[in-house]
């Protein structure tokens, strides 16, 4: 990610750190499935090293440390105010960017929710988990797809995260090294009641539904009335989430 667009992403977690947990009510469903399906794929309950990355308030921690045990959990976020998860959790704290920073070595555990997207190339921060993980280790990371925020895309918003990716494409970058458990996708609309609501749920769960142009009064009106024109009806206006996932393993060594 290019330093400019790490810097708007991190300003606007750091931003909505306060708001994200009790209005992220999509990631917390994403971030339960996760923990659920590592669960049921026959992860072990006890893990030496796990590494979580963008673990913002701790959705995903919070889960995970309820389902298994961990020797050592270390927890990575680009905004430092993730400090605060990791003592609530007992974890180490790795903050800076997933895509860069140096990771610990052998992690058994690597997982991730709803944070790959934020990265320009996904793909390649799967494939280097893939190859971290210690033998026998498990992955679990969940990003989104292409739908995801339809509705923005369509009204001309410049607020499309990178690396939105399709499930297959997380699947292809890790199959050299791991075998794949299991993986799909899946499509929700939320309704509001207006889209002054919709961009208020996004600037609560960190996303900045404008980028990088200022709103104004004009530019607000226009946005609203297109948007209801095309998304709207008699209960309000949609907007798209589409969750993609994987759960995969690295096989033990021979
Ligand atoms: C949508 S939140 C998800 C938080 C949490 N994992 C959850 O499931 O609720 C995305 C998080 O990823 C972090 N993030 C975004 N880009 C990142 C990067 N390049 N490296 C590390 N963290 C990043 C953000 O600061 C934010 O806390």
């Amino acid at each position: 990610m290019n330093v400019q667009m790490t810097d708007r992403v991190q300003r606007s977690f750091s931003r909505s750190f306060r708001t994200y947990h009790d209005a992220a009510c999509q990631q917390a469903r994403i971030a339960e499935r996760l923990a659920q399906d590592l669960h049921k794929s026959g992860a072990p309950r006890q893990f030496v090293s796990g590494l979580e990355f963008g673990c913002g308030t701790g959705l995903l921690t919070q889960r995970l440390c309820a389902q298994f045990a961990f020797d050592q959990l270390t927890i990575n976020d680009l905004s430092p105010e993730a400090q605060e998860t990791a003592y609530d959790f007992g974890a180490d704290f790795l903050c800076g960017d997933a895509g860069t920073i140096a990771w610990p070595v052998r992690p058994d555990l690597i997982v991730s929710a709803s944070m790959i997207q934020w990265l320009p190339d996904p793909a390649a921060f799967l494939r280097r988990a893939a190859i971290a993980l210690a033998p026998g280790g498990w992955l679990a990371v969940s990003g989104f797809g292409p739908g995801q925020y339809r509705e923005l895309m369509h009204v001309g918003s410049a607020a499309k995260a990178p690396g939105l990716c399709r499930a297959e494409e997380m699947v292809a970058a890790v199959s050299d090294h791991l075998d794949v458990v299991s993986f799909g996708e899946d499509e929700r609309q939320m309704r509001f009641s207006t889209p002054r609501k919709v961009l208020d749920h996004l600037r609560k769960t960190g996303v900045n539904g404008r980028a990088q142009k200022p709103w104004t009064k004009s530019n607000l009106l226009a946005f609203s009335k297109d948007y209801s024109q095309r998304f709207g009806d008699a209960h309000g206006v949609s907007l798209t989430y589409h969750p993609t996932w994987l759960i995969a393993r690295k096989p033990c060594a021979v």
